[in-house]
């Protein structure tokens, strides 16, 4: 009772304040150079009072730092662990003992909530590679959840890419899920029901605008600016709203009337195109947050809508298949510092946010091109290499560093290739024309990073880079 009353204060004053955002949750990925410690990153969720985090595995390390914090926490299976859940439920029962359970009882609790089965699994990409298992490794990790006692309390789900349904142009009214996966989808969606489970989605107005160039731009954002879209008696002004209604008529359409909904990720990248910005970004998320805050929920759902943004921190090793913005989704850098004003309260507070605290960086020193290289057909070879392991999607077009001198350009790549090796000295040769300098080669758009120090024996990736180039070398 005591505790009730604590926390309830608790909140009401936050609400004074502010500050009591009703339950924002944020993405945070890992595939970077140097994950940040998750110490670091608790703290960060705590000074900037978002409550919910949404992993993509179960790293127990990772998860072990939420315990006792009171920070809701979604955990991840990957896409490449379904086969085996699928027919395997020994290995569930092993997973939910050793990732969920004993997280439990660690130090005051982890509140884990949600179970992320997979993530996406129908995007067109996998051509039908996860059909077979999701909805089995689905039932199962639910059903030993059930046996473990955790049933009520902790649910298993699957995040969908928003294109498992469409309306066509009709509007929301039309739609559907996708023909070729609509009974698989169907079936999911009667399970998520009977099973209370929600059903998770991933919503990206900026994928829209990258995908079509005739995707009217303000329809992205929540200005109300721009047409919008009728449909019968209601009148839509941003995708969000038309996308989530979208989803709820092809819900009712396949029988699942009651599941809850949940926005998975949604958010504006930085960099890697002309639409990504941190302009544009905060443009995006002051309205989202807005809207949040006033709980106004869509036309067909009104009142409050849970979303988890994506994402806290970019990084630097996702693939760049989706395009070169894959890698700049972070609200913050992916040293955990801030990229631009967002008041995550939704009060439209020109603000900077609060970015990690006790980050130590390696040495203040870059990696940069020789001043004497004169021949340029040499340095082109070993930029390329280094640009296809290190990261030079800020060297795109439309990006922060794309108006860099060739020689610069040149720089930039040697220099990210040697921050991601941990400023390893091999990783600074480049056949003779590259060397290691004290000067901040940054300019105002583009920044060269100098790495963080990874938290104690996280970082493997950077070593296998590095043998990667030093076999290159030799063969050559
Ligand atoms: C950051 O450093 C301060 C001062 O050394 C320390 O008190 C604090 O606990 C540290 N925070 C984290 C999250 O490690
Ligand atoms: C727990 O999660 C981690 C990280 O996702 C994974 O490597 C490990 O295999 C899981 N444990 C079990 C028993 O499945
Ligand atoms: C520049 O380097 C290329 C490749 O190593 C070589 O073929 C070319 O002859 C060099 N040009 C000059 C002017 O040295
Ligand atoms: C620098 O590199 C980018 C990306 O490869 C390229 O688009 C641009 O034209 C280059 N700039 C110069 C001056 O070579
Ligand atoms: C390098 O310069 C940039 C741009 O002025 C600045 O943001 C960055 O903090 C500097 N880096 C270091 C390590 O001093």
């Amino acid at each position: 009772m005591a505790r009730a009353m604590v926390l309830l204060w608790a909140c009401y004053s936050a609400l004074l304040t502010g500050t009591c955002v009703n339950g924002l949750g944020v993405n945070w990925g890992t595939q970077t150079s140097t994950p940040l410690d998750p110490k670091y990153v608790v703290q960060m969720l705590k000074d900037n009072k978002i409550n919910k985090v949404k992993l993509f595995d179960s790293d127990h390390w990772t998860v072990h730092q939420f315990a006792g914090t009171g920070i809701e926490v979604m955990l991840g299976i990957p896409n490449l662990n379904l086969k085996k859940f699928s027919k395997d439920y020994d290995a569930v029962q092993d997973y939910v003992k050793e990732n969920v359970s004993d997280h439990l009882r660690d130090h005051g609790g982890v509140k884990i909530k949600y179970i992320a089965v997979g993530n996406e699994p129908f995007l067109k990409a996998y051509k039908g590679e996860y059909e077979k298992t999701i909805f089995p490794a689905l039932k199962n990790v639910q059903k030993a959840l059930n046996e473990a006692g955790l049933g009520n309390k902790i649910k298993a789900t699957i995040p969908q890419n928003a294109d498992v349904y469409n309306s066509g142009t009709a509007g929301p009214s039309a739609g559907n899920f996708r023909p070729e996966i609509r009974d698989l989808m169907v079936k999911i969606s009667r399970f998520l029901d009977e099973n209370n489970c929600p059903f998770i989605v991933n919503i990206y107005p900026f994928l829209s605008l990258y995908e079509n160039e005739d995707f009217p731009i303000e329809f992205a954002f929540f200005d109300g600016g721009g047409q919008g879209v009728q449909d019968r008696n209601i009148h839509y002004t941003n995708m969000l709203d038309a996308n989530l209604d979208t989803l709820t008529y092809s819900l009712k359409k396949a029988g699942a009337n009651k599941v809850k909904i949940i926005v998975g990720e949604i958010g504006w990248p930085t960099d890697g195109n002309q639409h990504a910005n941190a302009k544009m970004a905060r443009r995006f998320y002051n309205g989202l947050l807005k809207k949040l805050a006033s709980n106004k929920g869509t036309p067909l759902h009104p009142g409050y809508i849970e979303v988890y943004l994506f994402s806290l921190t970019d990084e630097n090793q996702k693939s760049v298949a989706p395009g070169y913005f894959e890698r700049h989704w972070g609200i913050f850098r992916y040293d955990g510092q801030p990229k631009f004003p967002i008041d995550f309260s939704g009060q439209g507070n020109e603000k900077m946010p609060v970015g990690a605290k006790n980050v130590t960086y390696l040495s203040h020193q870059w990696c940069v091109l020789n001043d004497d290289v004169k021949n340029m057909s040499k340095v082109r070879v070993t930029l390329d290499y280094a640009c296809s392991l290190g990261d030079c999607t800020s060297l795109s077009y439309g990006s922060s560093c794309n108006r860099l001198s060739e020689r610069m350009n040149a720089s930039y790549a040697f220099n990210m290739y040697y921050q991601m090796n941990e400023q390893s000295v091999e990783a600074c040769d480049f056949n003779g024309v590259a060397k290691i300098t004290n000067r901040n080669y940054s300019t105002q758009e583009c920044l060269f990073p100098v790495e963080i120090m990874s938290a104690a024996g996280k970082n493997l990736a950077g070593t296998s880079v590095l043998v990667g180039l030093l076999s290159l070398l030799a063969l050559s």
